[in-house]
């Protein structure tokens, strides 16, 4: 068909975590400007399968922005080259005819290779399992305004939950901190009462996880920010250090 592209891929393939990897080169041929970043890549493994070759491990799972899964980068972007979309709400109308794209998975102590594009973020869970929760009896579901929660808080709540922990934020930070990842699991119990009673607990377990997992300090040069397809915003660390800090002096 008419305006469909031909594309080179540069790929980083590795058969396992011990094992080296090394950049490989495939065709991308006749390939949609309406496909998905992740439908061109299927179209790339058929070939592959029916050349007899390894298909390039990728982790996907939703493919609507939703689950995080879809962690790579993308021509030095973690997820590509549009502000604000995962790799699988990627549009392959954002490359050209003739274009070379290089993919690589996220690089991170804290997140070893597994094969070719995909990486081990237990680390993460790990971490939330450390406190992003609420285990307190809540009771039943109260009636309308019973429970008055400030509007901006409300939303900031949202706002910090909507994370889908997809890890774009360390692979971009120099010093492959989670420090956004965190903040906003922290924050989004952090402003509703219901998340109050466990708060100096949790901040303190989450950040303890987050350094023990190997994730590093926070460089504040808000990478993280301009590379998170939800658009999480910084000021979510102020609130952590915050919490923290308050945690601290109470000596919880
Ligand atoms: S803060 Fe943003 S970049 Fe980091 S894990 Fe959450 S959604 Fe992904
Ligand atoms: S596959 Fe679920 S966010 Fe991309």
């Amino acid at each position: 068909m008419s305006g469909n592209m031909n594309l080179t891929l540069k790929v980083w393939r590795q058969k396992n975590v011990k094992e080296s990897g090394r950049f490989e080169t495939y065709t991308a041929k006749n390939i949609s400007p309406d496909m998905s970043f992740l439908e061109m890549l299927d179209e790339v493994n058929e070939d592959l399968i029916k050349g007899g070759k390894d298909p390039i491990a990728f982790d996907h799972d939703c493919r609507e922005g939703i689950c995080g899964m879809c962690s790579m980068y993308i021509n030095g972007r973690a997820h590509g080259p549009v502000k604000g979309v995962t790799a699988c709400q990627l549009h392959m109308r954002s490359f050209v005819d003739g274009d070379t794209i290089t993919i690589e998975p996220w690089r991170a102590a804290a997140f070893p290779v597994l094969r070719d594009l995909v990486v081990d973020r237990t680390s993460f869970e790990r971490i939330q399992q450390a406190g992003g929760y609420v285990s307190v009896n809540t009771g039943s579901a109260p009636d309308a305004n019973a429970i008055p929660v400030p509007k901006d808080n409300a939303d900031e709540a949202f706002n910090s939950a909507a994370c889908i922990g997809c890890g774009a934020c360390v692979a971009a930070c120099v010093n492959s901190s989670a420090m956004l990842f965190l903040s906003a699991k922290v924050s989004q119990y952090a402003l509703l009462p219901q998340g109050r009673v466990e708060a100096k607990r949790r901040v303190a377990n989450m950040l303890k996880a987050h350094d023990d997992a190997g994730f590093g300090a926070c460089t504040n040069t808000e990478a993280c920010e301009a590379e998170c397809p939800k658009g999480i915003s910084v000021t979510n660390i102020g609130r952590l250090n915050r919490e923290f800090a308050a945690a601290s002096i109470s000596g919880e």
